[in-house]
């Protein structure tokens, strides 16, 4: 079942979301999923106001680019760090290895963290495409952290992050949609006119691989945020 709440911008966004971390938080949630990218900006700028604290917490992020270390500005563990972690530590805060020598080795040893830490609520984003993490269309619906090729709408839509667009990542690791259905509750945010697409899909399509978000609609508990602008096509 998916819930909407329609929002003026993105900072009420950010608002709502805090509102919902803090439930999990009393509701005992121990272990939250999060995303990266710049949907969930104002959502981290409010937990990092609030007084929620994590420090007896973990995290376990959605994805990160392969071939970038935690050091690179463009890393999703240097955003977690900058947006986040910095201000709010978590107990430990899991990312897949972007280095990691081994892809196979590394897709177990995050399988792994994800069943030895179950997640009680993930925070998404949703790309214009209706991927969820890197789960690009078209990928199976079953699937556990794996290596995924990124698409070139992908890339392009990343490219504003990087000085070149040769330099964006063609890879990237993520966590697989049976890894985000897992989760006791899920809250996607989208934000900004060039997600409406997405969002309707999502929530009024049919429940196909080519719009991965909206397998969503077999999940028991999701919560999704909209602005006026993202949710501009909903009923
Ligand atoms: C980020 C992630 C992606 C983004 C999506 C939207 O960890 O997994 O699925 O949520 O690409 O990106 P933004 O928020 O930059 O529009």
């Amino acid at each position: 079942m998916i819930k909407v709440i329609k929002v003026k911008d993105q900072v009420e966004g950010g608002k709502k979301a805090l509102e919902i971390f803090s439930e999990a938080k009393n509701n005992g949630v121990r272990v939250f999923g999060l995303a990266t990218g710049s949907t969930p900006v104002t959502t981290y700028e409010q937990l990092v106001k609030s007084d929620l604290d994590f420090s007896n917490d973990i995290s376990v992020n959605l994805d990160e680019y392969v071939g970038l270390s935690k050091d690179n500005p463009q890393s999703y563990a240097y955003y977690m760090h900058e947006h986040l972690f910095k201000h709010k530590p978590f107990k430990h805060s899991y990312l897949p290895n972007g280095m990691a020598k081994d892809s196979s080795l590394e897709c177990q040893r995050y399988n792994q963290i994800l069943e030895d830490n179950h997640v009680g609520l993930q925070l998404l984003g949703i790309g214009r495409n209706g991927h969820i993490g890197f789960n690009e269309p078209g990928t199976d619906i079953n699937e556990k952290t794996h290596r995924v090729a990124l698409t070139p709408s992908t890339i392009e839509a990343n490219a504003r992050f990087f000085e070149d667009e040769n330099e964006v990542p063609k890879y990237a690791y993520s966590m697989g949609i049976g890894s985000i259905m897992n989760a006791d509750a899920i809250l996607l945010e989208a934000f900004g006119k060039k997600k409406a697409q997405a969002v309707k899909a999502m929530i009024d399509g049919e429940v196909t691989p080519d719009v991965p978000a909206s397998i969503l609609q077999k999940h028991p508990n999701v919560t999704v945020i909209v602005d006026e602008e993202a949710g501009g096509l909903l009923d």
